[in-house]
């Protein structure tokens, strides 16, 4: 292709500002000639910032007048599955933000769009792109750790709702569960090499939420009294694969906890490893035990994660490039978190069909 792609976004809240310096940083590549978003004094402003001519309130009129190659979606959860499948019906490639949908069952339409329009879905894991996961992923597929079966991620916020949207069930899906533990369960999944999850076991509380202030520090969004607290405020999960791997997965938006922690632990046969914010590993050589520290950054840096991210939309787009995050390991995504909330709500164990 050697004209440059025409690229739309869809929701021009905070997120959708790191897919816009993804593709301004590939102005020889692509292009962003439309975006949308219902609320028109927000999208007429980033119009104005960006310098892009075109821009709707109504995603249906943009994909119309605008022939584009590539659409970023970056509305709440609630609308990702409508924005996915009316981009992917227009023919367009479509790259949607975490968590894909706000359930399974919308997931499986938005890849049944994809397969029929021969399109490119690509899913916004944006962790599968940090310079902390390229250097562990190295060292786990050379090896490195033997095989691994046993994982532990934890997202947990102290008092860290988003405000918002992300507090109300009917546009989010859910708490902190679909909003940052997706983030750290496809990151587990991606370094272990995409295993399938057969059963889960989870319990999810809501004993602080209400009380607490909501995003009084940290990433927030815009609040206003359509958006009601109903979500939950801490999730925990067992979960199973069909590899013989155990993920144990916490993730909170408000917990007595002293400090907001996010660490993922890997055991293998050979060793062990930790991002804390930076890499470590643990092995025995000769007998003894050791723990190995990297040279150089390995803790995740946010300076080039989405640009990444995009960068690799956009080459998957021009090139074909097999896709890293995609609408399969999406729906697997959501498989997980509907069982993990079937499961806090029955108070069982829950099977999950591959
Ligand atoms: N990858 C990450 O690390 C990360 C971080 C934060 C948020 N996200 C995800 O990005 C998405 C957006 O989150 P955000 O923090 O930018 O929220 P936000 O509230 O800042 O932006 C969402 C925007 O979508 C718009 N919108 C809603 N429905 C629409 C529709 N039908 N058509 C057009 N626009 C519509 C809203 O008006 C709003 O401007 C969510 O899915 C969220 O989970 C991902």
């Amino acid at each position: 292709m050697s004209q440059k792609i025409k690229v739309g976004i869809i929701g021009t809240g905070n997120i959708s500002t790191y897919h816009m310096s993804g593709y301004n940083r590939l102005n020889d590549k692509c292009e962003v000639t439309a975006i949308c978003d219902i609320d028109e004094n927000k999208v007429k402003s980033y119009a104005e910032k960006y310098s892009i001519n075109s821009y709707y309130t109504d995603y249906r009129k943009m994909l119309a007048n605008h022939k584009l190659d590539a659409v970023s979606v970056c509305t709440w959860n609630s609308e990702h599955k409508n924005a996915v499948i009316a981009a992917l019906n227009s023919k367009a490639n479509v790259i949607c933000e975490k968590p894909m949908a706000i359930n399974s069952l919308e997931a499986a339409e938005m890849q049944k769009a994809a397969e029929e329009n021969n399109k490119l879905l690509m899913m916004g894991f944006v962790r599968r792109f940090g310079n902390d996961a390229e250097i562990l992923k190295n060292f786990i597929d050379n090896g490195s750790l033997g095989d691994i079966y046993y994982a532990k991620a934890t997202y947990l916020r102290r008092n860290g709702c988003p405000g918002g949207w992300f507090k109300d069930i009917s546009y989010s899906g859910g708490g902190p569960l679909i909003d940052l533990g997706v983030h750290v369960m496809d990151l587990v999944r991606y370094l272990a090499n995409n295993p399938n999850p057969i059963s889960v076991f989870g319990a999810t509380y809501n004993n602080l939420g209400l009380n607490r202030a909501v995003g009084s520090k940290g990433y927030t969004v815009e609040d206003d009294s359509r958006f009601k607290f109903n979500v939950e405020d801490l999730a925990v999960a067992m979960i199973k694969f069909d590899n013989g791997l155990t993920l144990f997965v916490e993730a909170s938006f408000n917990l007595n906890i002293k400090q907001d922690t996010n660490v993922i632990e890997l055991f293998g046969t050979k060793g062990g490893a930790k991002i804390d914010p930076k890499i470590e590993f643990y092995m025995d050589m000769n007998g003894r035990f050791v723990d190995i520290t990297p040279h150089g950054d390995t803790a995740l840096s946010f300076t080039g994660l989405f640009e990444s991210e995009i960068e690799h939309f956009v080459d998957c787009v021009i090139n074909k490039t097999p896709c890293r995050a995609t609408g399969k390991d999406g729906i697997i995504l959501m498989k997980m978190i509907d069982a993990i909330y079937k499961s806090a709500k029955e108070g069982r164990e829950v099977l999950i069909d591959s």
